[in-house]
């Protein structure tokens, strides 16, 4: 089980690094075993930060993550928390050298992980392991990056975590460069591996994508969590403004697009308050100090009005 605890990320900003920029605010969730779990957001609000703080890329400016029961800051050795924690990326081109062939992905988890495994077995695996993610190993072993298509990449990337014998993976828009055909695979692989053990923290700000696959969702807004349960839940009864201006805010496929008024309402979100406040159309001066609050079983808000 995977845990974020009173997470925080400050940057600093500005000409001489003297203003803060929250990406990450406060932000507490729990990830089961066996459990995919949405992160949703627009762009800019705190996804991949977490993610990277999950990863430990990055150092949080205050609270902490805990693996199992241990600290993730206090590994000394960072190779025994990679090798159950794996990040997977957007753009898997970037994941390889593309110089070297596909291979020596496989053959530098040998060499990290297993280095008694002799080549013959451990070639075994690996064609084992490519046959598990949907592809034909005899299309793959040899090839260099180039000659793959992105979605073959990705699911080699998922490939590597499974033969490492990961537990979670922290999936960042991986599947936000790939066409819809391809897109739908590379879900269902990730749903499948879930029965066999894996948990996933699922990044996107694709809400059908969140809704296919997971089984919690947790909706984020400038940092801070304003809703956040089962995914059922959140999708069926969504309590939170922002949650529900972004469902009705989907193109879907029985709607064509028609002029609407934007509401041209300036308000500033004073400190301490809802970080939806200057766009939310319940703002009052209420909306300070909002925490989460359940509603219902698996079912979280941190809304005044709710
Ligand atoms: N290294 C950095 N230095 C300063 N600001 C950053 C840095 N990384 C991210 N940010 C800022 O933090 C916020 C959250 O970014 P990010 O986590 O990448 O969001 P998302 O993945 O949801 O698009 C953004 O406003 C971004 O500009
Ligand atoms: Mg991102």
């Amino acid at each position: 089980m995977l845990e974020v605890i009173n997470l925080t990320k400050a940057y600093n900003i500005g000409a001489f690094g003297k203003e803060k920029l929250y990406a990450v605010d406060n932000v507490s969730f729990k990830i089961e075993d066996n459990e995919i779990v949405s992160l949703i957001g627009e762009s800019g609000s705190g996804k991949t930060t977490i993610g990277k703080l999950i990863l430990r890329l990055t150092k949080p400016t205050s609270g902490k993550i805990i693996y199992n029961g241990t600290d993730i800051s206090t590994f000394k050795n960072i190779k025994e928390y990679y090798r159950y924690v794996q990040g997977i990326f957007q753009d898997p081109f970037s994941s390889y050298n593309p110089i070297f062939k596909i291979d020596r992905i496989f053959e530098m988890v040998r060499e990290e992980f297993y280095p008694s495994e002799n080549h013959d077995k451990w070639m075994g695996k690996v064609e084992s392991t490519i046959k598990d993610i949907g592809l034909n190993p005899k299309e793959i072993i040899g090839k260099f990056p180039h000659q793959l298509s992105g979605g073959q990449l990705q699911r080699l990337l998922i490939a590597r975590a499974l033969l490492m014998n990961a537990k979670f993976l922290v999936a960042d828009e991986i599947i936000s460069m790939l066409d819809a055909s391809t897109r739908i695979d590379i879900l269902n692989l990730l749903i499948s591996l879930k029965e066999k053990g894996l948990s996933v923290l699922f990044i996107t700000h694709d809400l059908s994508l969140g809704y296919y696959t997971s089984d919690k969702t947790i909706i984020l807004y400038r940092g801070s969590i304003m809703e956040y349960g089962d995914t059922v839940k959140v999708f069926n009864n969504p309590l939170h403004p922002y949650t529900k201006m972004l469902l009705e805010s989907v193109p879907t496929t029985h709607k064509k697009w028609t002029r609407e008024e934007l509401i041209a309402e300036s308000r500033r979100t004073p400190p301490g308050y809802c970080k939806y406040y200057d766009r939310c159309p319940l703002g009052d001066s209420n909306c300070k100090n909002v925490e989460l609050r359940q509603v219902e079983d698996n079912h979280f808000v941190a809304c005044a009005k709710v």
